[in-house]
């Protein structure tokens, strides 16, 4: 006997077959429409990229440990994207000139990183995408938080189970300058730390922190900044807070933020919290993080914020942005969890498929004419092509949950009729061609409309 291959896809990575792919659809469809209710518009890259992109401004542990490179050529190294945004960035910068702003963008690419698959993470996945770019105001920041709480209730999630954890970089960087008094050329470490700081226990992240910065003092300062949840909490923590910091841009920054959150009533969905930086370099403004408020989830369902210069690696121009990637994946257990994913999502519903069974071969091309006229209509249409023993046509369709079947044999061929069938009522019924397609919407009527929506 011939070696038979593996049936599994390669670790980490999933089939889709129908059914999981119809709740995965479900997911981004429902998405789609908000996105569109805020007016943005679809575009996608390309799935392999330059490294070079990535590893200018995204992280070099995304880059160096959790990506999937590939050398066709000496000298060529290629990426499967781990994330969208240097692409994005590339596709604006390149058409800069043209595209009215501000950009508001959305795509649903597959991502791949190269990470232990567990719960919330796979080797390939799809990540939804929402950024508006070349909109400086915190609004921009604001209508972003929006989508991502109308998607949540869209759900039917409420806030008892999932909060935006918020954090600005801009503040943290006053934080670290003013307060921390340290040299600029650090504060990336500082985000380094924090960012790692909640997969190591107290002893592990104090060391990593003396290896780091070496003086007790900062060390001291960055366990302040861990977890508070809130500015006036976090700043309770620091004695002798100089007054420039207060008028410093990062601390207007997250005051003006919690404002306008306050104002338009998100505060409920929203917390700030001192530990949330991200693990991307680019990020220099407000930052976000989505979490389950329960205990199940524990991996980030979105993840996002501002980048103010990432577009300089492609172009002299200075286009700010903000956006959030949602891994698919990390929202359906979400959703799972909290039971708002419909029973029957993963069914498809054949009740507006009209099957087309024949009582033998002769009539296959009176079939095809059949189909071609339902179809015509905008009705999904079956044509049954095993042609032989109509009880096991029938038994098929109905098997499938399919209301109408038009039965054609000899007699029907000849006359150019059709016998509609109904399988609720059983009854059934000789009909001309041309009163065809009214039969079919006097069936559609009895029923009403909603067994036969999509
Ligand atoms: P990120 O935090 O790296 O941000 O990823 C965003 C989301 O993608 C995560 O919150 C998670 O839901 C999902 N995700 C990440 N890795 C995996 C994985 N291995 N398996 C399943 N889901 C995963 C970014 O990628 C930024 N580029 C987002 C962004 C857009 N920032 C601005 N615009």
């Amino acid at each position: 006997m011939s070696r038979k291959f593996s049936k599994e896809p390669i670790r980490g990575m999933d089939d889709y077959y129908p059914s999981d792919l119809r709740e995965v659809n479900w997911i981004i469809e429902t998405i789609r429409d908000i996105t569109e209710r805020y007016g943005y518009e679809e575009y996608a890259t390309p799935q392999i990229e330059p490294v070079e992109i990535f590893a200018a401004k995204s992280s070099d542990e995304l880059v160096n440990e959790q990506s999937f490179i590939i050398e066709k050529k000496e000298g060529e190294r290629l990426i499967l994207i781990p994330e969208l945004t240097p692409s994005l960035a590339r596709m604006v910068a390149k058409k800069s000139q043209e595209l009215k702003k501000p950009i508001r963008w959305f795509s649903v690419p597959t991502c791949f990183r190269y990470e232990r698959p567990q719960r919330g993470r796979r080797r390939a996945f799809f990540q939804p995408n929402v950024d508006i770019l070349g909109e400086e105001s915190l609004y921009a920041d604001l209508e972003i938080f929006n989508i991502i709480i109308d998607i949540f209730t869209e759900f039917g999630a409420t806030a008892e189970q999932f909060q935006i954890y918020y954090n600005s970089r801009r503040f943290m960087d006053s934080i670290s300058n003013f307060i921390l008094k340290l040299d600029i050329s650090k504060i990336p470490l500082v985000y380094k730390a924090l960012d790692k700081s909640d997969k190591m226990d107290e002893e592990e992240f104090e060391k990593y922190l003396i290896d780091i910065f070496e003086d007790e003092v900062i060390i001291q300062g960055i366990f302040k900044l861990k977890d508070a949840k809130s500015v006036d909490e976090l700043l309770r923590k620091f004695d002798n807070i100089p007054e420039e910091f207060y008028q410093s841009e990062g601390y207007l920054e997250i005051t003006n933020f919690n404002r306008l959150l306050k104002e338009i009533n998100l505060s409920n969905y929203c917390t700030f919290s001192s530990g949330t930086v991200r693990g991307l370099d680019y990020y220099t403004g407000i930052i976000y993080e989505v979490f389950d408020t329960g205990k199940e989830n524990i991996r980030s369902i979105f993840g996002g914020g501002r980048y103010d210069d990432l577009l300089s690696i492609f172009s002299e121009e200075k286009i700010t942005g903000t956006g959030f990637g949602m891994g698919v994946y990390t929202l359906s257990l979400f959703l799972n969890t909290y039971g708002l994913i419909p029973n029957d999502i993963k069914e498809k519903d054949y009740s507006d498929t009209i099957y087309i069974a024949s009582i033998n071969e002769d009539m296959s091309t009176y079939a095809f004419e059949l189909a071609r006229i339902i179809r015509d209509e905008d009705f999904p249409c079956i044509i049954d092509y095993r042609f032989k023993n109509l009880k096991n046509q029938l038994k098929r369709a109905n098997d499938l949950g399919v209301i109408i079947v038009l039965i054609i044999g000899p007699e029907e061929l000849t006359e150019r009729t059709i016998t509609i069938r109904n399988m609720v009522s059983e009854e059934q019924k000789a009909v001309d061609l041309d009163e065809l397609i009214d039969e079919i919407y006097d069936i559609i009527d009895q029923f009403g409309n909603n067994k036969f929506e999509q």
